[in-house]
């Protein structure tokens, strides 16, 4: 050929060959660099995204203000204190969090997720108002129930209101919707299996029934007032109400037997069984002075006539302390 042993010709082609390449590669690379400029690359935005009336980049400002992070992960960034959060919406479900998030340090039960999903929110995110719909939509809910329902947790119970609940669901669902290319790898340890008994369990401090606990049929057979104690648990009532007189979401529960309530409208009422019956069925019936409308789910539905009257058996046995 002409490049011959020794010739400096064969410098020539070579050189050029090596700007061809040279200049393909710029022009990939500049390719690629406007393509990740470009918005239509199916990520999602946090204004295009949200809960109800609720909006993810007001939830993102409550997650900031409430530091999650200093606990728990969100695509990779903050501590490894809690489980990462990223797709924690798409796992769980807005119902599992809406019970969970201001809850006293316990896991939701099915009886409370169901609960949640008397708000019409939440049937329109979760897409139906059926426990059993919502677990197959959510399966992530399901196990967290089994496996964990009605036990302690170490996340502590922060005074959230419900319009930040609901914002931190729209921010949730906001990161859930993130293509994260299959961000944060499938966690392969049996976490979600411990159960934490902390001294101080909310239900605890409660007379403690016959020393034999065993859950299940036993418990039918139980006094109505240790049933009233299982049964406000179960039903996620703990989430939002203390058994003493503390103030958590709703009023605490301490003394309230017999007492005088003051209400929104400015009258008063005994806190006799009637009252305390229609509070659980009807709570929008009469609402309580210096708290909301319309936060707490009305339990008709939910409770039959013996739950509600054991219910009412386990407040009275409740003091102020
Ligand atoms: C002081 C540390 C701390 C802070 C602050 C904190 N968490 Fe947690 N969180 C935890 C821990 C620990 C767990 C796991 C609890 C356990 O396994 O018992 C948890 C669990 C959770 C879970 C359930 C996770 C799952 O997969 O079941 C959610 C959801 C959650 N946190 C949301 C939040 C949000 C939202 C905030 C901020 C508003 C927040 N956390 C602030 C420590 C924290
Ligand atoms: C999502 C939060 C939430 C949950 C869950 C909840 N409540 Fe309430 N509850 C409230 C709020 C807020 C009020 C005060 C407003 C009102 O009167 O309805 C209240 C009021 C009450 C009152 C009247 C208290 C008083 O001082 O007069 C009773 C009794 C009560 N709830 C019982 C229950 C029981 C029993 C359950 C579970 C079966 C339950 N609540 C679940 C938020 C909640």
């Amino acid at each position: 050929m002409s490049c011959g042993v020794g010739g400096s010709s064969c410098e020539t082609p070579r050189r050029r060959g090596a700007f061809v390449v040279l200049g393909i590669l710029a022009l990939i690379f500049i390719a690629l660099s406007i393509f990740s400029f470009l918005k239509s690359r199916g990520q999602v935005t946090p204004d295009t995204v949200s809960f109800g009336p609720y909006k993810a980049t007001d939830g993102k400002r409550v997650f900031q203000a409430y530091n999650c992070m200093g606990c728990h992960t969100m695509v990779g960034n903050g501590a490894y204190l809690g489980p990462d959060l990223t797709k924690e919406y798409r796992r769980a479900g807005p119902a599992w969090l809406a019970a969970f998030l201001p809850s006293a340090g316990g896991w939701p039960t099915n009886a409370a997720v169901r609960a949640q999903l008397l708000d019409p929110n939440q049937q329109a995110d979760a897409g139906s108002d059926s426990i059993d719909a919502y677990l197959k939509k959510f399966p992530g809910a399901a196990e967290r129930i089994e496996r964990r329902g009605g036990g302690t947790t170490m996340m502590p119970n922060l005074p959230l209101t419900r319009d930040e609940i609901g914002q931190l669901i729209a921010y949730l669902k906001y990161t859930s919707a993130m293509n994260t290319e299959g961000w944060p790898p499938k966690v392969e340890v049996e976490g979600l299996d411990h159960r934490l008994q902390l001294a101080h369990g909310t239900v605890a401090a409660a007379p403690a029934p016959a020393p034999s606990a065993a859950p299940g049929p036993a418990s039918a057979a139980l006094d109505p007032a240790a049933h009233g104690a299982q049964l406000v648990k179960d039903n996620g009532c703990l989430a939002c109400h203390a058994t003493d007189d503390k103030r958590l979401v709703g009023p605490g529960w301490g003394g309230l037997y017999n007492a005088k309530v003051a209400l929104a409208d400015g009258s008063t009422v005994t806190a006799d069984d009637a009252y305390l019956q229609e509070s659980i069925r009807q709570p929008n019936a009469k609402i309580v002075a210096g708290y909301p409308t319309g936060v707490m789910p009305a339990y008709g539905t939910l409770l039959k006539d013996d739950e509600v009257n054991a219910i009412v058996a386990y407040l009275h046995t409740l003091e102020k302390q």
